[in-house]
């Protein structure tokens, strides 16, 4: 949410501050901005409300340049998406500062700094931080000694990075609750809100920690622990990723990452040579948590959420595994009662976000057994702080809307329902059936992929909508709030899901010959029952569109539009059936001609509460 680029060289730094911000310009596209700092030690900046393409006009049309400089791409909190509300904020002509997250004690500050004096062009909390750093600077400090008594006046989360004009040559950075990261080049340093934006300049990072504080300059990379003691973090060396996350041949992110899934989902699989799971796949430790495991506690937000709910159809109906699914947000605040013996699980493709971190620190002193994070990026916040990771190997998930994030958070949660039904009594041979279902996934996936013809020509149907239902029963009622959420979110069509036995209990009252019903209907147990809450919709008018396999025995009808799934293994049909839904959204939203991978009001990580 919102991203930061940061660099300290001795060459001209716009063109990779602009990279940067390209690169994370998913995370927030209401505003962007940039200041460098030339070699006569002037502050020049750039802001524009919009994408980043307006900056790079910007920048075009009126060249800056200078060796050192941040750079911001803005998810608005407080104040309007504007020029003026667009990051970097400046203070007394000397100091520019970009900041990710929300700085509770804003108003306090503001009040407090408006009285000595200082004047406020935005309407954001950010801005206080600039005029704090800037009174401290004032006041003689170090560049680093300043910025750690500005943020001692802080309250909320951040990740900021700053420049000063009397220090033309270096960058100042702090972390508290969102991540910074510093890249480490050669006679030249970096900071980031994440890694991807420093890729074309760096493979080697240095992470952040909570507290840190941090000042580089072309040679030297300076940090101070939240104690303010200097400290030492090591260095990790990224590997390319084999996904990369350039667009290539595909005309959007989205459409590129559901092609990528077969491939992401084969990858995500690590299975033994016997077609076991071993423990390990989780950590060298989890052995050791997995047999003390009772119960299992699922915390996760938005298409997360939905993993775990189908999870819990899992782990119930295939281990004998009680499991709770919860929302974070609403999770972190409730009081709660443990059973014995309950593991954490948390899901987040970014592993950054607030609500899902905020479950995982506020937890009490013995509430879990363990903790056991399934995320998508190495070193994010769930990853460095959780007892047990499982990394899944989707690679670089650029689109807003998660597609082969979640499709391969499911062979995560399959996986961590066979080593734990193994512990309660499930046989070798039902492991090996489990895992060759598995193994055959990344085909019936291919598979799903070639219906995308005649997904896009039914697409057509719901253009002119403005509100539709999906439907599912068991576990594929969580498949349905998938594709409705997907809908919603980037074609902005209203999309319901109910468990269809839920429709006459209200929801049917809304069917008529305006409402598309998208009904999720594999043949298996509850087929029967949703034929009949099917029945209930075509009686009242409600245009049907069936996603089923030729066992469920549904044709085309005079309203009722079927669209045939390939056969395969029951345990996987969530997956397959969650492809064939992304292949609709991405469909409608791209003949509603709404910006498919940067919906509007949304970013792809929240990293604020
Ligand atoms: O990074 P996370 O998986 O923790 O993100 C959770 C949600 O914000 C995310 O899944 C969101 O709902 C997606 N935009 C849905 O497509």
């Amino acid at each position: 949410m919102c991203g930061i680029v940061a660099a300290a060289a001795r060459r001209e730094v716009s063109e990779i501050l602009l990279e940067g911000l390209r690169r994370l310009e998913y995370r927030g596209y209401d505003s962007a901005g940039m200041a460098l700092i030339d070699n006569d030690r002037h502050l020049l900046l750039h802001k524009k409300k919009g994408k980043v393409s307006e900056l790079e006009r910007a920048q075009a049309l009126d060249p800056y340049h200078g060796c050192t400089g941040i750079a911001h791409t803005r998810w608005a909190t407080h104040g309007e998406p504007s020029g003026a509300n667009s990051h970097p904020h400046i203070s007394g002509q000397r100091v520019a500062l970009v900041h990710n997250g929300i700085i509770e004690n804003h108003s306090a500050l503001r009040a407090e700094l408006q009285g000595a004096g200082y004047d406020f062009a935005s309407a954001t909390d950010s801005e206080v931080v600039a005029h704090l750093l800037h009174r401290e600077l004032e006041a003689g400090r170090s560049l680093l000694e300043a910025m750690r008594a500005a943020v001692a006046r802080l309250e909320g989360a951040y990740a900021i990075a700053a420049v000063d004009t009397q220090h033309p040559e270096e960058v100042v950075g702090a972390r508290e609750g969102s991540p910074l990261v510093v890249g480490v080049g050669i006679g030249e340093n970096f900071l980031a809100s994440d890694q991807l934006a420093l890729r074309q300049v760096t493979d080697r990072f240095i992470y952040l920690e909570e507290g840190d504080l941090v000042l580089i300059s072309p040679s030297t990379i300076q940090i101070l622990d939240v104690d303010g003691r200097p400290a030492e973090r090591s260095k990790t060396r990224i590997e390319a990723a084999v996904e990369s996350a350039e667009l290539g041949d595909f005309d959007h992110y989205m459409i590129k990452e559901i092609y990528e899934q077969p491939r992401a989902l084969a990858a995500t699989l690590l299975c033994e040579p016997d077609h076991s799971i071993s423990d390990t796949a989780f950590g060298e430790r989890a052995a050791a948590i997995l047999d003390r495991v009772q119960t299992v506690q699922i915390v996760a937000c938005g298409t997360s959420y939905h993993a775990g709910m189908v999870a819990r159809y899992w782990l119930e109906e295939l281990a004998g595994m009680p499991c709770e699914v919860e929302v974070a947000s609403e999770f972190r605040y409730r009081k709660r009662v443990q059973h014995e013996g309950t593991l954490l699980v948390m899901i987040s493709q970014s592993g950054e976000t607030a609500d899902t971190l905020a479950a995982l620190r506020n937890r009490s002193e013995g509430e879990f057994i363990g903790s056991l994070v399934i995320a998508n990026v190495d070193n994010s916040s769930l990853v460095r702080e959780s007892d047990l990771v499982f990394l899944t190997r989707a690679g670089p998930e650029i689109g807003v809307a998660s597609t082969k994030a979640f499709t391969t958070q499911l062979v995560a949660l399959l996986m961590l329902t066979i080593v734990l039904g193994r512990r309660r009594g499930m046989t070798a041979e039902r492991e090996r059936a489990l895992v060759g279902a598995l193994q055959s996934l990344p085909d019936h996936v291919q598979e799903t992929l070639m219906m995308d013809p005649a997904i896009e020509e039914l697409s057509g149907a719901f253009i002119p909508k403005r509100h539709a239902l999906f439907l599912g029963r068991g576990i594929h009622y969580p498949i349905a709030m998938e594709g409705a959420l997907k809908l919603k979110e980037i074609s902005y069509i209203h999309a319901e899901a109910y468990p269809a036995g839920e429709l006459k209990h209200g929801p049917l009252a809304l069917v008529d010959e305006d409402m598309p019903v998208v009904a999720v209907a594999p043949s298996d147990d509850l087929l029967e029952k949703l034929k009949s809450n099917l029945e209930e919709v075509r009686s009242r008018g409600g245009q049907l569109f069936v996603f089923a396999d030729i066992q469920s025995g549904f044709a085309n009808e005079p309203g009722i539009t079927v669209l045939p799934m390939p056969h395969c293994p029951e345990v996987i049909k969530p997956i397959i059936y969650t492809v064939a839904l992304q292949l609709l959204s991405y469909h409608v939203a791209l003949q509603k001609g709404t910006d498919v991978d940067k919906p509007r009001n949304l970013a792809k990580s929240v990293t604020v509460e």
